[in-house]
């Protein structure tokens, strides 16, 4: 798709629901985030959700995906100790959720892992610039490699991960003339979120892209749907119904 010029649609997905209507209309790649650690559990990092965890939200949207891509995101701790322990894991990754490959965060501290990875036949996605699980070192969630001496070392980790074998590099929150020389860096394609339009695909997390998240607008994020809303209104129906005896109806019982 990067050599015919086609962008790559990915979008998050944590459950079997979600993912068959998101599969059905057509993504290219649902990619199992640990932002479910956010969206689905409620915390407020993505550094606390397990490989448990992961594993069981991404087995649904497996059972769900007839056309996409499933990449699984390695959660914090899964993969950082030492790289045995890290093609472990992705190995279990792959086995145990029936995903069809891993992502994870950081560049030349995980080439090694990812080489090893991709040679034990683990298809991997590389994660560059704004990386969440790093957010205790960054201190917040602001935009990435702005100074020269941090686009620079951006642009060598592309280059490390795409020679350890990526298929390909989600590139996070960075200014977007640097994303689009990191994409005419590397052969494999680039998806970028907050990192304009010079990527080879983009990628969005599902309830932000839908407008389930109310409080969370950030520049980058366009929300394509106003379910929030909806969800409110059909639930405030449906209260005042029970209240007021309207439902469920002669036709609606047995
Ligand atoms: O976990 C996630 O949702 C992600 C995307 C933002 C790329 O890594």
């Amino acid at each position: 798709m990067k050599q015919q010029g086609e962008k790559i649609t990915m979008l998050t997905s944590y459950d079997y629901t979600l993912a068959r209507l998101v599969d059905e209309a057509g993504i290219d790649i649902l990619l199992v985030g640990d932002s479910a650690s956010n969206i689905v559990c409620g915390n407020q990092y993505t550094l606390p959700i397990t490989m448990d965890e992961m594993i069981f939200l991404a087995k649904g949207v497996v059972r769900a995906a007839q056309h996409a891509l499933v990449v699984a995101d390695m959660p914090f701790g899964s993969y950082q100790v030492n790289d045995d322990m890290a093609v472990a894991n992705a190995i279990r990754m792959l086995k145990e959720s029936g995903a069809d490959a891993v992502k994870l965060e950081g560049g030349q501290e995980i080439a090694d892992a990812i080489r090893r990875m991709v040679k034990a036949g683990v298809p991997v996605c590389g994660h560059l610039g704004l990386t969440p699980q790093s957010v205790n070192q960054f201190g917040g969630y602001g935009l990435r490699a702005k100074e020269e001496a941090e686009a620079d070392k951006l642009l060598a980790d592309a280059r490390l991960l795409d020679e350890a074998g990526c298929f390909c590099i989600v590139l996070e929150k960075i200014p977007a003339v640097l994303a689009a020389r990191v994409t005419a860096a590397v052969s494999c394609p680039t998806i970028g979120i907050g990192a304009g339009a010079g990527t080879d695909g983009q990628v969005l997390v599902l309830h932000d892209m839908l407008g389930l998240n109310q409080g969370f607008k950030p520049k980058f994020l366009r929300q394509f749907a106003h379910l929030a809303e909806n969800i409110q209104s059909a639930v405030g129906d449906y209260i005042t119904a029970v209240k007021d005896s309207s439902f469920p109806s002669a036709e609606e019982s047995y």
